[in-house]
């Protein structure tokens, strides 16, 4: 059954205030509902008030205090026929949170209760309107035994608690602020807080706490301090300040996704939350501060400006997704968060918007909602807010949010209400610039650039891909931004913001007395894949010299893709590129690198991140079919080259960063990521002084960090310390679930000769299970992006990754669904991989029973 946005009918009924009361059980809890439901005066008048419902069957209907006789079941949903405006709706269920392994609405992790209701989990709960248009003030009464529960959240403040018989205790709660149903939540349990206050700017005394079980208290800190950081930076940076007297957070380990913003319970993932020095790593750090940043901004960007229909959904992450990138920009190195979200964007989002699954990032129809927490409404979605950003300047743009912001408050908005409002509140005019919110797919951008008298010429086309659904698009604004190199003093006049917004324009730069180098698309302006006629000269001169470290990566980035794709496609010779060709460009690569080991001007930070080589999977996007496995091999070619004649350098390197002592500190942390990637190159370079050096790495280790990285080098290498290392890191962190899970996920992702039977033996191992998210993603998500197990020539990975889509649907629709993409990719790999690729698919489709959420997948991607 597909939905479509057009369909969107505003409800009949409106339930502006809701009580619940729940008898908790882990094995059942009884749940009383109370719904006060008025007629909607913007509706369409009909009687019918529909109650969905998922698994879940009424005990007792009331209407008005009186056993209801005129309901009835449609399917899962509850219907009841009502005259009048005003009623009182009481309804009984009984959920089994014990048996809930798909995670959605009451279920039960280590023993504590907890809830997702995104999107449509309130609906396993109890029956209700479960539409985010559908705004209600909840009161909570949660009753259960006080040893089973000692503690008992839910959202907005306790307003009373007490002790009841028989070892059992309750507590009220009540949220002022309405909400969706998708927004409720509630958890009891053994949980122990990590405190801090927050006084607001207006003088508000907020008391934040992070709930986590006994035992994990100690590894609270960083994200209680991130929690206070972005607190105040969205103050500043939005004027958005906290409206409750509590904030709490609370870490469960067996989450479908990374956390949830509940109003004022926030659910994690504790790989979101947990972190200390020891176990984890310098990007674990970084991912706890992004994400609670996230889930804090949406207290705005989604709580108190919701969404109307789930087709909106960009208009609260897409948003959200643009808010966590600005603060942890602003808390670490802006340049080096710009270049890690590119490539999230171009590893995860250009290859679903040039597959079968693509669509715009607000959808204009869907089967199960889940399939569209994707890359694209997120990632995209905030490349598109950001680039109306970049066109008004960050002081428009903050008119255009305050107004957004002051103007929906307390609505359910749509996205054309938030470009309306940056409309009104920029001044620019976003008309045609809305047709990023309805074409999919990355345009591509050809710009070439000619040089007379003392004028330099850019020309641009553009042109954006047909897509499944969509074969003909309209061009759209693209804001570059753009800065012409004078070759010899290396510098430039000030950069321009260009707007290509026709299929093809010529863009005019005077003063240029010599033919100048260009730099386009600088800080990433538009998420576009571009296309530059420039030689190879330039792009090193770039990589050395470019003002903006984005544009240095990117320049470093192209040279490689374009050496790395002449190697694969040399075979067929269509680049007419001879043996010489293709080795002077593989020299420009060493060039390059040399220039960025040599800079010493460069922060660390940086260093390490131009030294990292594109994935198969973002070389494969370079191409219309591509060869994985020839890729996979050029690129380890060249990675062994560059070790090979830059290994002295990156001796220096490995050597100069194992010297600074472990700190927080951006020079301590550049150190440890340089110290990861020299790691790399030198065991291409030469394996046995890669051994060592990564053997002795590991066993100095005072860090995550150096561990993990030492480990990884070492893992994808036939050498005795491997097994030694693997087996200490397993010994020294048992019992941490979430070190376990990157013991699984190192070894899954490596480029290990025997990779494929690493998997197989790590599937029987004791500590695997597939029923936590995080267990199964550890290993398997690792093997379906590691390009040397995925796209093994056997086919063997395959059907690995076909089996963990069969086997786990029927525990878990939302999360095996997640692994059907990668399958899903066929149509652009060479045709005898995609002959075995389709045929698991096709398996998995034959299948007799299959869940919403895999079956709208698996259709999509076979066409
Ligand atoms: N709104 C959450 C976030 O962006 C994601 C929750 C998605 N949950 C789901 N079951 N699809 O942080
Ligand atoms: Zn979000």
């Amino acid at each position: 059954q597909v939905i479509h946005r057009e369909d969107y009918l505003a409800p009949a009924w409106l339930v502006p205030e809701i009580a619940l009361s729940f008898r908790l059980g882990v094995e059942e809890t009884h749940v009383c509902s109370k719904l006060t439901v008025t007629r909607n005066p913007d509706g369409n008048g009909s009687d019918v008030l529909r109650l969905n419902g998922d698994q879940i069957s009424p005990l007792v209907v009331k209407v008005d205090g009186r056993a209801a006789r005129d309901w009835r079941m449609d399917g899962p949903d509850l219907l009841l026929e009502l005259d009048g405006e005003r009623h009182a709706i009481e309804i009984e269920t009984l959920v089994q949170p014990v048996t809930n392994t798909q995670l959605m609405g009451l279920y039960a992790s280590n023993g504590m209760l907890c809830t997702q209701c995104e999107a449509e989990g309130f609906r396993r709960i109890t029956f209700f309107p479960d539409r985010p248009d559908v705004l209600s003030t909840y009161s909570v009464r949660m009753e259960g035994n006080k040893a089973r529960f000692p503690i008992l959240l839910s959202n907005g403040n306790c307003t009373a608690r007490g002790e009841g018989a028989e070892g059992r205790h309750w507590a009220h709660w009540h949220d002022p602020w309405p909400k969706p149903s998708y927004l409720f939540a509630l958890v009891a349990g053994n949980l122990v807080a990590n405190t801090a206050r927050f006084t607001t700017m207006s003088g508000r005394q907020v008391e934040c706490n992070v709930w986590v079980r006994p035992g994990d208290e100690n590894r609270t800190q960083h994200a209680l301090d991130s929690l206070i950081a972005a607190m105040k930076w969205d103050e500043e940076a939005f004027g958005r300040e906290y409206d409750l007297d509590l904030f709490n957070i609370v870490a469960v380990s067996d989450f479908n996704m990374g956390a949830m913003e509940n109003k004022g319970l926030n659910i994690f993932n504790t790989r979101y939350v947990l972190a200390e020095p020891d176990t984890a790593t310098d990007a674990d750090y970084d991912a706890i501060e992004s994400v609670v940043g996230h889930e804090y901004f949406h207290n705005w960007s989604g709580n108190r400006v919701t969404c109307r229909d789930w087709f909106q959904l960009s208009l609260k992450e897409g948003f959200t997704v643009l808010r966590d990138q600005l603060f942890s920009a602003d808390m670490g190195s802006e340049a080096v968060k710009r270049i890690e979200d590119v490539r999230i964007l171009r590893g995860g989002q250009f290859p679903e918007d040039s597959g079968p699954l693509a669509h715009p990032i607000r959808p204009d129809s869907y089967q199960e909602i889940s399939n569209f927490y994707t890359s694209t409404v997120y990632n995209k979605g905030a490349e598109v807010i950001r680039m109306m950003r970049t066109m008004a300047g960050e002081e428009r743009f903050r008119k255009g949010t305050d107004l957004y912001f002051e103007r929906h408050d307390g609505e359910a908005a749509t996205c054309e209400d938030f470009v309306r409002a940056i409309e009104d509140g920029t001044g620019l005019d976003l008309g045609r610039f809305r047709l990023w919110y309805s074409q999919a797919g990355t345009p591509r951008v050809a710009i070439a650039m000619r040089h007379e008298g003392d004028t330099a010429i850019l020309t641009a086309d553009q042109a954006v891909p047909a897509t499944p659904g969509q074969a003909i698009k309209q061009p759209m604004p693209i804001p570059l931004r753009v800065a012409l190199f004078d070759r010899e003093t290396a510098s430039h006049s000030g950069e321009r913001l260009i707007v290509l917004d026709k299929a093809s324009d010529t863009f005019r730069f005077e003063g240029c007395p010599r033919p100048p180098v260009l730099s386009v698309n600088r800080g990433f302006s538009a998420p576009v894949a571009l296309e530059v006629e420039r030689p190879d000269a330039d792009l090193v001169f770039l990589a050395a010299h470019d003002d903006d470290p984005f544009a240095r990566y990117e320049a470093m980035q192209s040279l490689i893709v374009r050496h790395l794709i002449r190697a694969v496609s040399a075979g067929l010779d269509e680049t007419g590129l001879d043996k010489t060709g293709r080795e002077a460009g593989r020299d420009a690569v060493r060039q390059a690198c040399e220039a960025v080991l040599a800079d010493e001007a460069l922060e660390d930070l940086i260093r390490g991140e131009l030294l990292i080589l594109p994935t198969v999977a973002y070389l494969s996007e370079q191409l219309l079919v591509a060869d994985p496995g020839a890729l996979h091999q050029a690129r380890e070619a060249l990675k062994a080259w560059l070790g090979a004649e830059l290994l002295d350098s990156f001796r220096a390197l490995h050597d100069r960063a194992s010297a600074v002592p472990f700190g927080r500190d951006a020079a301590a942390r550049g150190a440890r990521k340089c110290k990861a990637q020299s790691l790399v190159y030198i065991a291409a370079g030469d394996p046995a002084e890669g051994a060592r050096r990564a053997f002795a790495q590991y066993r100095a280790a005072d860090n995550m960090s150096d561990r993990q990285s030492a480990l990884t080098v070492l893992c994808g290498l036939d050498v005795p310390e491997r097994e030694e290392a693997l087996a200490d890191f397993h010994k020294r962190h048992e019992g941490n679930a979430l070190v376990i899970d990157k013991w699984f996920s190192l070894q899954a992702g490596s480029f290990h000769p025997r990779v494929l039977d690493h998997i197989r033996t790590l599937a029987q191992h004791g500590d695997f299970t597939l029923s936590n998210p995080n267990r199964a993603r550890a290993l398997y998500m690792s093997a379906a992006l590691n390009p040397k197990a995925f796209h093994d020539a056997s086919g063997e990975g395959y059907a690995m990754i076909g089996e963990i889509v069969r086997r786990l649907d029927p525990i878990n629709p939302q999360t095996a669904a997640r692994f059907v993409p990668a399958l899903g990719r066929w149509r652009r790999i060479e045709p005898d991989r995609a002959r075995l690729m389709r045929a698991e698919l096709e398996e998995i489709a034959a299948l007799p029973t299959l869940s919403r959420d895999v079956r709208e997948q698996v259709t999509k991607s076979l066409g």
